[in-house]
């Protein structure tokens, strides 16, 4: 990316920024016919189960997975954000990738803050991430190099903003989630350009072996995010009977779903750096049912 297109989208977080305190009508209470997720990303529709929940049970599996899938995105954009700084020790301040981050750190603390107040006015309860989950955010956020923490990041920011644009398209999403959506669509769109600009710079000079690399981090870092958004405890808080079973059956009803709806722009993006190869093609597959 020229330095030219980067200070105009510096200059655009500087000059047009999307406050959330007052973007998002945080005043309106949810109406009596507005859910929390579009019905196709709650990981039980689609089973036959689902048909026998009743509408107050569908309503409150929609809310508690919303909420751990926020949860989730602000968990992961402060680890990022902790990256981002540690990064930005390396450049020059007055670089311009040293200021572009700049205004994306601004962006994801704002992003963070928001996450957590919309969870906390849909009265939400997050689970907290599993001990796996804390383990490998941190260890790969300290130990990999930083195109690897960026080729992670930007297939990241594309499967949520996929979810996002399911959310906020939808008019039967309550008012103040739809708001929140379209403020981090915005502003995502930006961080999203200039990553894939800088990705570009790798991945144009990587071998075989270093894309093979890359592929695999992406895939773990999908593989990372889908597996925090369905959580057995949330069958129990809805009063779904042998939550077990249930869990085997939405975690597998769920992968298919997320593979379907979820996974396009990540593997276009793949695609083009040629990160689909024969050491790659079946972990994908596999892993994240894939249809590479
Ligand atoms: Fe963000
Ligand atoms: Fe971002």
């Amino acid at each position: 990316m020229e330095v030219k297109a980067i200070e105009r989208l510096i200059k655009i977080s500087q000059e047009h920024p999307l406050m959330p305190e007052t973007y998002i009508p945080w005043h309106e209470e949810p109406k009596t016919e507005e859910i929390f997720l579009p019905e196709v990303l709650t990981s039980l529709q689609g089973l036959e189960i689902y048909n026998s929940l009743t509408t107050a049970q569908k309503l409150e599996l929609g809310r508690h997975e919303l909420v751990q899938v926020i949860a989730s995105y602000a968990w992961g954009e402060c680890m990022f954000c902790l990256f981002m700084t540690r990064h930005m020790l390396t450049l020059p301040q007055d670089d311009v990738e040293h200021r572009f981050l700049r205004r994306e750190l601004i962006e994801e603390f704002r992003h963070q803050e928001m996450f957590m107040q919309a969870i906390a006015k849909i009265d939400g309860s997050p689970l907290p991430q599993s001990r796996t989950h804390k383990f490998i955010g941190g260890f790969s956020n300290k130990y990999l190099p930083a195109d690897y923490l960026f080729m992670g990041s930007v297939s990241v920011e594309l499967v949520t903003d996929v979810y996002g644009n399911y959310t906020r398209r939808n008019p039967q999403v309550y008012q103040v989630l739809r708001k929140m959506f379209d403020l981090h669509n915005i502003e995502e769109g930006r961080h999203i350009l200039f990553t894939k600009a800088l990705l570009e710079r790798y991945s144009s000079k990587a071998g075989y072996i270093k894309r093979t690399l890359y592929s695999y981090v992406i895939l773990m870092n999908i593989y990372f995010i889908r597996t925090m958004y369905v959580k057995k405890e949330i069958f129990e808080r809805i009063g779904i009977e042998n939550p077990d079973k249930v869990y085997k059956l939405a975690y597998n009803n769920f992968k298919q779903k997320f593979a379907d709806n979820c996974l396009k722009d990540i593997i276009e993006f793949v695609d083009t750096w040629k990160g689909f190869n024969r050491t790659t093609r079946w972990a994908w597959r596999c892993v994240l049912g894939a249809k590479v």
